[in-house]
C-alpha cells in the first residue's frame, strides 16, 4: 500500500525567522522518532507517511537548507507554465528542480479565483513540473455556489480531464488535490463520506487514463486540522492532505501527520 502524503501550503505566510522556527520544530519532532536529534546515519526516514512543505518561492532556498537530508520534502506552490526567458516574476520548474523541490502545487484555487488560472494554463504548468521530474498536486475544486447547485463532479471531472488531456500517460506520475473552495479558510470541512464519493469519481477517471490510477495520491484539502484529520484520512480513497491554516502550527502539522500513520 503507498504511504499517505501530508503536504502543507505555507501560502503567502511565513518570515526567515518563523519559517526556520517551523522548520526545526518539524525535523527535529522527526529526528526524535528516528532515534536522535541527528536523525540517524542516514538522516533517516522517520514517518509512517511521506511529509512535505509547499513554501513561499522566496524562501524555497532557506527551506531547502533546513529539510535536506531530512523525511520533510520540499515543495513550492506555483510555477511557470514558460521554460524560461521574458517572463518577468515567474518561475520556472528548472528554477524549482534546482531548488531540491520534488513537489509544486499548480491550480490551486486561489490562483484560479484571482489569478484568472484556466484549466488549460493548470495543465499546462503540470506538463512543466512533470518535465523537470517534479511533482505537481493538481487542486481541483468547486465553489460554493457549484456545489449548492450539484455540480460538484461535473466541475472536478472538467479540471482533472483537462490535465488528463495534455498530460497522457505521464498522468499517473501526478497528485490530486480535492479541494472543496467553500472548505478552505472557512473551518467547514466536507465530511469523510462527501470527500470519498468525490475522490472515488476522481479515482475512476484516473483509472479510465491509465492502469496505473491507484497509484496516484489523491489528497483532501479544506480546514483539514488535527481533531478532522484520522476521519478524513481513513477512508479508502484519500490518501493523504494539502493542509493550509493547520501547517503553520508545528504540534497541529505533527497531529495531522500522526493521523496519517
Ligand atoms: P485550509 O487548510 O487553511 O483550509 O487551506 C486549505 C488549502 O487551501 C490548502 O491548499
Amino acid at each position: 500500500m503507498k504511504k499517505k502524503l501530508i503536504a502543507g501550503n505555507w501560502k503567502m505566510n511565513g518570515n526567515t525567522a518563523s519559517n526556520a522556527a517551523l522548520l526545526q520544530a518539524l525535523v527535529s519532532a522527526s529526528a526524535s522518532l528516528s532515534g536522535g536529534a541527528s536523525g540517524g546515519a542516514s538522516g533517516g526516514a522517520s514517518w509512517a507517511c511521506r511529509a512535505a512543505v509547499c513554501v513561499p518561492a522566496v524562501y524555497l532556498a532557506q527551506a531547502r537548507a533546513l529539510v535536506q537530508g531530512t523525511a520533510l520534502e520540499l515543495g513550492a506552490q506555483d510555477v511557470s507554465a514558460h521554460a524560461a526567458g521574458a517572463y518577468t516574476g515567474e518561475v520556472s520548474a528548472e528554477m524549482l528542480q534546482d531548488l531540491g523541490c520534488r513537489l509544486v502545487i499548480v491550480g490551486h484555487s486561489e490562483r484560479r479565483q484571482y489569478h484568472g488560472e484556466t484549466d488549460a494554463l493548470v495543465a499546462a504548468k503540470a506538463q512543466k513540473a512533470l518535465a523537470a521530474g517534479i511533482t505537481p498536486i493538481v487542486c481541483v475544486g468547486e465553489t460554493l455556489a457549484e456545489h449548492e447547485a450539484g455540480a460538484t463532479e461535473d466541475v472536478v471531472k472538467r479540471q482533472l480531464a483537462a490535465v488528463i488531456h495534455t498530460n497522457g500517460h505521464c498522468i499517473s506520475e501526478i497528485v490530486v488535490a480535492y479541494e472543496p473552495v467553500w472548505a478552505i479558510g472557512t473551518g467547514k470541512t466536507a465530511s469523510p463520506e462527501m470527500a470519498q464519493q468525490v475522490h472515488a469519481v476522481l479515482r475512476a477517471q484516473l483509472r479510465a487514463a491509465t492502469p496505473n490510477a491507484d497509484r496516484v495520491h489523491i489528497l483532501y484539502g479544506g480546514s483539514m486540522n488535527a481533531a478532522n484529520a484520522a476521519q478524513l484520512l481513513s477512508q479508502p480513497d484519500v490518501d493523504g492532505g494539502l493542509v493550509g491554516g493547520a501547517s503553520l502550527k508545528a504540534p497541529d502539522f505533527l497531529s495531522i501527520i500522526a493521523a496519517a500513520g
